[in-house]
Order: C-alpha cells, then sequence, then structure tokens
C-alpha cells in the first residue's frame, strides 16, 4: 500500500486509478474532484484522482476533467494508484488489467457484471492470493445495494431464490410498451440517449446482461461460482405489442425476469420475459428502475429497489465501494476471500416447475377444443384458465388464450410442440411463462 502522509495531523492520501470516463466513469471522477473532503473524512483517507485511462483523450466528456489526467496508458495508470476503479466494460483487454492490479495487490471496484460473469473465479482467486479487495456492488442492478446484502448479510442464512428486475434498458421498453404503447424500437432508441443501454444494446435486449448480472448474484446467494453460460437466457426482442396488450387484459405485466433458485440438488438460474400479476411487488417496477426479491429461509423475503442504470446513480455504487476500500486499506485490512465452497450444479431449464402462457390461432370448428384438451391431457398438463375471441386478422379462426396450471417446464413445452403439429392450430401465437411469486 502506498497510502502516505506528509505529516502526522494529515490525512493518508490513496491514489484512485480511474479506468474509464464514460456514463458511469466521469460522474465517479466528478465526484472524486468536487467532493473529496467530504469523502476524505468519511474514509479517513483523501481519495486522489491519479489518473484516468481513456481511449480518446480529446472525446467530448459529460463532465469537465483536468486535461493532465487523461491518458490512454491503462497500465501506467493502473500502475500508479493504490485502488483501480475499472468502469470501461467489455473483456479484454480489461481482463488483463484488472489481473495486473489484483496480482500487484492492488483492491480494484467495477461494475463490469460481463467480466465477472466470464471470469469472476479467476479474479476471486487472484485477489485472494494477493489479498486485494475486489468489490462490484454496481455490477448488479446499478445503484442497488444488493451484492453486500447477499455476501455479507445475509451470509448467515440460507438464501432460497431470488427474482429479479435486473435490466434497466429492458424494463424501461417494456414499461414504455405496456403504458404508452410505444413500438419497440423508439423505447429502445430514448432508453439509449438516457444512458442506460450498454454501448451495444444486443447485450440488453438479448438478456445478456441480465445473464450476467443472475450468473455473478447468484454466485454470492448460493456460495458457488456461476458463468453466463449456466443461466438460461431468453430477451426481449420476441415481445410483441399483441403480447403486452393480452397480458394487460388479462391482469398481467411483461417483464424480463432474472431468477436464480434452488431446485432439487442444485440451483436453477434463468433470465426470460414472464408474465407476473400487474398486483405483485414486481409488477409495479416502472421506468428503468430495478428491484430484487430475495426468499431467505429466515430472513424471510426482502426487498429491493432502486435505480439500475444511468450515470449517477450508478455512480453512488461505485463510490460506496470506494470509501469501503479506502477504509479496509486505511486499516491495513486485507481482501476477504470468497468462498464457492457449495459448488451446487446449474439445473436445466427442463426441470424447473413452471406455467406457460399460450395464445393459439385455431380454426373455429365444432370439436377444436375437445382435440386440444386432449393434447394438454395426453401430455399430463393441466389448464387453469381459456379465454376465446375472434382473431380479427383472418376469418374462421379464433384466438385461445391459455394460461396451465404448474408443470415441469420440458412437459409444457412438448405440449406446446403437440398442439403446433394439429392440423386445426394455424399458429402458435405466443408462449411466455407465467410467474406467480408464490
Ligand atoms: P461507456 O461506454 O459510457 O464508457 C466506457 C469508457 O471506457 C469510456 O470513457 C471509454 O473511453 C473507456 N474505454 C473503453 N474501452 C477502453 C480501453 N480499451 N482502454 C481505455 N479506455 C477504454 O460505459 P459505461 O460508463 O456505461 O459503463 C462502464 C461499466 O459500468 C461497464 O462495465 C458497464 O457494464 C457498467 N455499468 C454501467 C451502467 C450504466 O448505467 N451505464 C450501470 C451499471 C454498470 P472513451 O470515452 O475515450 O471512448
Ligand atoms: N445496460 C444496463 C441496464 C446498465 O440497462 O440495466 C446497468 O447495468
Amino acid at each position: 500500500m502506498n497510502t502516505t502522509a506528509t505529516s502526522a495531523h494529515e490525512t493518508p492520501v490513496l491514489n484512485v486509478g480511474l479506468l474509464g470516463a464514460g456514463t458511469v466513469g466521469s460522474q465517479v471522477a466528478h465526484v472524486l474532484l468536487t467532493r473529496g473532503d467530504e469523502l476524505a473524512l468519511r474514509s479517513g483517507v483523501r481519495l486522489r484522482l491519479c489518473g484516468i485511462a481513456v481511449r480518446d483523450t480529446a472525446a467530448p466528456r459529460d463532465v469537465e476533467l483536468p486535461a493532465e489526467l487523461l491518458t490512454t496508458d491503462a497500465d501506467a495508470v493502473i500502475d500508479a494508484a493504490d485502488v483501480v476503479v475499472e468502469l470501461t466494460g467489455g473483456i479484454e483487454p480489461t481482463r488483463k488489467r484488472v489481473l495486473r492490479a489484483l496480482q500487484a495487490g492492488t483492491s480494484v471496484i467495477t461494475g463490469n457484471k460481463a467480466l465477472l460473469a466470464e471470469s469472476g473465479r479467476q479474479l476471486q482467486d487472484a485477489a485472494g492470493a494477493s489479498g486485494a479487495q475486489l468489490s462490484y456492488e454496481a455490477a448488479v442492478a446499478g445503484a442497488i445495494p444488493i451484492v453486500r446484502p447477499m455476501r455479507d448479510s445475509l451470509a448467515g442464512d440460507r438464501v432460497e431464490r431470488f427474482l429479479g428486475i435486473m435490466n434497466g434498458t429492458t424494463n424501461f421498453v417494456l414499461d414504455q410498451m405496456d403504458t404508452t404503447g410505444a413500438a419497440f424500437e423508439d423505447a429502445l432508441a430514448e432508453a439509449q440517449r438516457l444512458g442506460y443501454a450498454e454501448a451495444d444494446p444486443t447485450a440488453d435486449v438479448e438478456g445478456h446482461d441480465a445473464a450476467a448480472k443472475t450468473a455473478v448474484l447468484a454466485s454470492l446467494a448460493f456460495h458457488s461460482s456461476y458463468t453466463i453460460e449456466d443461466v438460461h437466457c431468453e430477451g426481449i426482442t420476441g415481445v410483441t405489442a399483441e403480447d403486452v396488450a393480452a397480458a394487460r387484459e388479462a391482469g398481467y405485466v411483461i417483464k424480463l425476469l432474472s431468477v436464480g433458485e434452488r431446485c432439487g440438488d442444485g440451483v436453477n438460474l434463468r433470465v426470460n420475459p414472464v408474465m407476473i400479476p400487474r398486483e405483485h411487488v414486481l409488477g409495479g417496477v416502472h421506468g428503468a428502475y430495478n428491484a430484487v426479491f430475495v426468499e431467505a429461509a429466515a430472513a424471510g423475503s426482502l426487498m429491493f429497489y432502486g435505480q439500475g442504470a444511468g450515470g449517477e446513480p450508478t455512480a453512488s455504487a461505485v463510490l460506496g465501494d470506494l470509501v469501503s476500500a479506502a477504509r479496509a486499506i486505511a486499516l491495513g485490512a486485507q481482501g476477504i476471500p470468497l468462498a464457492d465452497y457449495a459448488a451446487l450444479p446449474a439445473v436445466s431449464m427442463d426441470d424447473v416447475t413452471t406455467r406457460l402462457a399460450v395464445t393459439l390461432a385455431v380454426t373455429d370448428r365444432l370439436g377444436v377444443l375437445a382435440r386440444l384438451a386432449q393434447v394438454f391431457a395426453d401430455h399430463g398438463v393441466s389448464i387453469s384458465t381459456m379465454q376465446q375471441s375472434e382473431d380479427p386478422r383472418v376469418t374462421g379462426t379464433s384466438l385461445l388464450r391459455l394460461v396451465t396450471h404448474s408443470g415441469r417446464h420440458a412437459d409444457l413445452m412438448a405440449t406446446v410442440e403437440a398442439l403446433r403439429s394439429l392440423p386445426v392450430v394455424r399458429d402458435v401465437v405466443s408462449v411466455t411463462p407465467v410467474e406467480t411469486g408464490e
């Protein structure tokens, strides 16, 4: 540790190396540059911004930054720092840079869920070997304190499952589609303008960003190491205005849900668009807000809610980690290695118990319902509710909206495939899992 105090009465100085000055990094830099006295009182050390690594030092910034701090030499920033704040994103060269810092014993704060969900174990091991701290509150659900509660506050409990809305962009898009009838593309463009979306919004709309967060949070919740590969992932690009309207009519809202739950001897991790009752706590999460609902054996139900994206909210989580790391460094404390002793295997989606909402376009004639009901019975799948209406698009066709009772996911999907092959079924319009939150 290079923490230095020039006299016995002066506050020691901690050199902070910042990698990235985009949406989040520029806000972190702004606070370090404008609220240094306050942060020094809170952390016991003066947090001195010693360098900011970017791709293009001449690029326009959201906030004014001292030109002399900007550089394209990230390694020089890392080597000069007592603590590194990584807000560049991506896997490489970021992974090598974070490892460089951790291997040198320099603590790292990052918001990079993509990196953590790919190489989290490697980074944790490097931190454990050198005694550095690796902190990443911002990596899951932006400003919401959920990483620390999962890692520390619930360390004595047994987490049974978590359900979360953990991607602000997709929640914003789905919410706009639900409340204003906006088209998918317009809502996405607005989310990008507001700084919620990743540089490439594919990661948001295809569910990869939420899947990465799910892997990161599940690793903490279930004391195991998961990567994004362990998460069943479906995005929202297939969700149509008709699906949203039909769900609304039935009293549901479509949300991109991240779930981690114990399932047999393992854990199922999934991200997919699901219908949830409008009155469910997660049904009332609007805009780019995120929420995580946790069920633990002793604590019972816990709800975490707040802004999941955006420069300032995310910077809040980063700065919280920074103050916390600075306090520990000031005390000479080492990082606490993260155990993955439980090694609970990731269970396939096939074996999960779910319910499905299925919309079928069927020929409107005698005996059709009986034929469909037989297919459900043959697969041991029970129908909970059914609504029939005329299909406004095709004469002589009915739209059937069915919701099943709970069943094994593979059996439910096999039923849908059997329905699809019936001559009376003209189209399987949509298949959406239903999450009742029970
Ligand atoms: P931006 O794309 O806005 O900013 C990225 C910054 O990193 C830019 O300043 C860019 O430089 C710099 N950069 C990129 N690649 C390199 C490189 N190879 N070498 C040096 N500098 C580089 O990203 P965000 O601020 O939105 O996100 C940063 C991280 O925080 C990501 O991991 C993201 O997933 C995470 N995060 C973001 C949230 C958000 O709401 N935006 C919320 C939670 C987490 P230049 O400016 O010169 O191009
Ligand atoms: N693109 C992400 C989101 C940023 O929309 O939630 C926060 O991780």
